[in-house]
């Protein structure tokens, strides 16, 4: 059996599937549902305790993460410009590396959408019950939301909140209702055959602009900035326990690659789409870091709706922090849409391939929408949600599924450049040869720690591999062997730059995740070869072709 068979660029242009969708989007809709997709729970809730952990550096890794994204970025644009259909990486890795990876790869981006819409739709929630319940204390006087109403069974006992709930044949009732009724909701508007419209995303996008830029800017008014003072009280090691949370505020970019056939012309306005919406991203989220650390004490920034706590933490008039509730709500129903819509599209693209089974690829015969994927979606974001999972947890997992993507997808634009280099690519990544400047960027990043560190090289290698209890960081050493092995490759394939750092920081974000984490991605990793051996393997479309043939 060829489990790296691939599938060509040629045969998505000659399949009538994927010829059906109205093209009617231009660039300016694809940067809009790019920050569409990207402002919501990272920057309105995870980035909380990412500043507690980190201070005010925490701005830096924003930018770090921006620059290590962008490298993603240009490869998802070239690959977009090259195969403009949906189902983004699983087809990107289809081409480039072949059946088991593409697998793995589609296997793999549940945990950036389904897992990913499990964190924001918990997000919601909680801006929801904090809204609520500023509502009732300034205006309507309704009483503060149950929280026994608005906590999974797991949090719920971690917090106590067990002891004021009320019980069913003994047991404490306790379920997320908020985070299960807007799941439902935006279920029902997928299945409906809501498209992630021109004029709905829009209007998200400007709401969430608008109250973003209101925050930057009455924010910075109230700025004092001894906050910023020391600007890594934590040292390095509290700045990068925020890599997780940080890098889960750019997902998103990303996923605009599965709208490729919607677009009127796809091979030059999404890598524009991508590349503008990264950049719009970043500079607002650096202001907004910037702001709240220094509006208060990082070290209060420990909550999941740091935005709307600090301007009521700084006494500023009730509104701003109610307007900036309600923006919160709006900016994360738009990216549980976007996630919502983009998992049942890899999962058609799966099941187009005989990857998954037909059900998953059938269309309702109305609403023309992937029915039973849309509905399967619902229910692997609702259920969780609301019953039995904790956030924090799983922003870790969504994390390392979509930096994986990210690794896979560059490495294979650094492959296919190589391999098929004559392939019609209407954006291409420029080249730098890696094999001269991979060795140079590793020893200037050296001298620069070095400098910093009074010229000690010794102390700047311990810091490298050895944690506070001199115990070696297993994850350093592998990226070290990894950035050296990348290095001998580019010598033997003259690899283009760009691809290999875009591996090589997705690469170095997986390996500072904890080991729990990793844990977790394994399992899922094992499910999902069971799957593929079990069923697709035999089923998959390139096998019955070629046993008909
Ligand atoms: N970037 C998206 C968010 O922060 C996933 O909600």
């Amino acid at each position: 059996m060829n489990y790296l068979r691939k599938k060509s660029v040629s045969s998505f242009y000659e399949s009538k599937e994927t010829k059906g969708l109205a093209k009617h989007l231009t660039v300016i809709d694809i940067t809009g549902f790019g920050i569409a997709a990207i402002i919501g729970a990272g920057i309105f809730s995870t980035i909380g305790k990412a500043s507690a952990d980190g201070g005010p550096a925490i701005t830096l890794l924003f930018i770090f993460t921006a620059i290590a994204c962008s490298f993603s970025a240009f490869c998802y644009a070239e690959f977009a410009s090259m195969v403009p259909v949906s189902g983004s990486a699983y087809t990107y890795a289809y081409i480039a590396f072949g059946e088991i990876i593409a697998w793995i790869i589609g296997w793999d981006l549940i945990m950036e959408y389904a897992i990913g819409n499990i964190v924001v739709a918990i997000s919601w929630s909680e801006y929801f019950v904090s809204l609520w319940n500023s509502l009732s204390d300034n205006i309507l006087g309704w009483g503060y939301f149950p929280k026994w109403l608005s906590t999974d069974y797991y949090t719920g006992f971690k917090n106590g909140v067990d002891k004021i709930a009320p019980t069913l044949a003994g047991l404490p009732i306790m379920f997320n209702l908020p985070a299960a009724l807007i799941t439902l909701g935006i279920t029902w508007l997928t299945y409906k055959g809501i498209k992630e419209s021109r004029t709905s995303s829009n209007i998200f996008v400007i709401i969430k602009l608008a109250v973003i830029f209101m925050v930057i800017v009455l924010g910075s008014y109230y700025v004092k900035p001894e906050n910023w003072t020391p600007f890594t009280p934590e040292g390095m090691s509290g700045v990068l326990k925020g890599i997780s949370a940080i890098f889960f505020a750019y997902i998103g970019f990303d996923a605009i690659s599965t709208t490729a056939e919607e677009c009127k012309n796809p091979q030059k306005d999404l890598p524009k789409g991508i590349i503008f919406s990264l950049i719009i991203c970043t500079v607002l989220y650096v202001l907004i870091t910037l702001v709240i650390t220094g509006m208060v004490n990082y070290k209060e920034l420990r909550v999941a709706d740091p935005l709307a706590y600090v301007f009521e933490k700084i006494h500023a008039p009730a509104w701003i922090s109610m307007v900036i509730s309600i923006s919160a709500v709006v900016a994360m129903a738009s990216v549980l849409l976007v996630f919502q819509l983009g998992q049942p599209r890899i999962w058609l693209a799966m099941s187009r391939d005989g990857l998954l089974p037909k059900s998953f690829g059938k269309i309702h015969p109305k609403y023309q929408t992937p029915s039973f994927s849309t509905i399967l979606t619902g229910l692997v974001v609702g259920l969780p949600s609301m019953l039995f999972i904790d956030a924090n947890l799983i922003t870790d997992l969504t994390s390392i599924g979509t930096l994986f993507a990210f690794v896979l997808v560059s490495g294979g634009v650094a492959v296919l450049q190589v391999t098929q280099p004559n392939l019609e690519r209407k954006f291409k990544v420029p080249f730098v040869p890696a094999k001269y400047f991979l060795p140079l960027i590793l020893i200037l990043i050296l001298v620069v720690m070095a400098l910093f560190n009074n010229g000690d090289i010794v102390d700047v290698i311990k810091q490298i591999f050895l944690d506070e209890k001199q115990n070696i960081i297993i994850g350093r050493v592998v990226f070290i062997i990894l950035w050296l092995v990348l290095i001998g490759l580019s010598f033997k394939f003259n690899f283009s730059l760009i691809p290999l750092l875009g591996v090589l920081t997705s690469g170095f974000m997986m390996l500072e995740l904890s080991a729990v984490t990793w844990y977790g991605f394994f399992i899922w990793l094992i499910i999902g070869m069971i799957v593929y051996f079990g069923y697709s393997v035999k089923n998959s479309t390139l096998n019955v072709e070629n046993s008909n043939a």
